[in-house]
């Protein structure tokens, strides 16, 4: 059971950073209560039904390894932390930092409008691939080419102690963390 304060705060675990693979993003399935999102008392009233009733918010959320795109496209240095190697878990607030730092939490939603991206390799070259409408970017969420105005959306998170990321269901539209996030490049 996991605390109370983790979901009455609106945080869910994503994955621990040890199942983030290098040279490629993998995808976690994670429920968000929609009261978290909306609030509780609309969804309510919305919905015709009391209090009591949980109702989830199911996203695809991508987490990769910020990794160096070379202007050809290929990837090179991933700035996975040297320490990951040795320690799996009791990461200090100085590791979590670095590994906050490291990541990228990303919507599979395009932000042109909202198909589902999936990651395709072609010739050893990986990039998200919009089907709808032939929307990219690459491995770091950025902007690659078609008709989405902006990288792909990014999720408010943490990683804690025992090296889990936890996610919540708000997105760098604007507010604290802004548009132009800088990206490994
Ligand atoms: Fe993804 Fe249009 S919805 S490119």
């Amino acid at each position: 059971l996991l605390g109370q304060s983790d979901v009455s705060n609106g945080w869910q675990r994503v994955a621990s950073v040890k199942e983030i693979p290098e040279g490629e993003p993998k995808d976690f399935t994670v429920n968000f209560p929609l009261d978290q999102s909306y609030g509780s008392q609309k969804v309510e009233k919305r919905s015709g039904v009391g209090t009591g009733e949980k109702f989830t918010i199911k996203n695809a959320i991508y987490l990769s390894w910020k990794t160096e795109v070379k202007p050809d496209g290929s990837l090179g240095k991933v700035m996975k932390p040297e320490f990951l190697k040795n320690k799996s878990k009791g990461f200090s607030k100085a590791q979590r930092k670095e590994l906050e730092k490291n990541i990228n939490v990303m919507s599979n939603s395009c932000a042109h409008l909202g198909c589902p991206v999936r990651w395709l390799v072609r010739e050893g070259e990986g990039l998200f691939l919009c089907p709808c409408h032939g929307g990219l970017y690459n491995i770091n969420g950025a902007y690659v080419g078609g008709p989405p105005p902006r990288g792909l959306y990014r999720y408010t998170y943490e990683v804690r102690s025992n090296g889990d990321v936890y996610a919540k269901h708000e997105f760098d539209v604007g507010g604290k963390n802004g548009y132009a996030r800088p990206y490994v490049v």
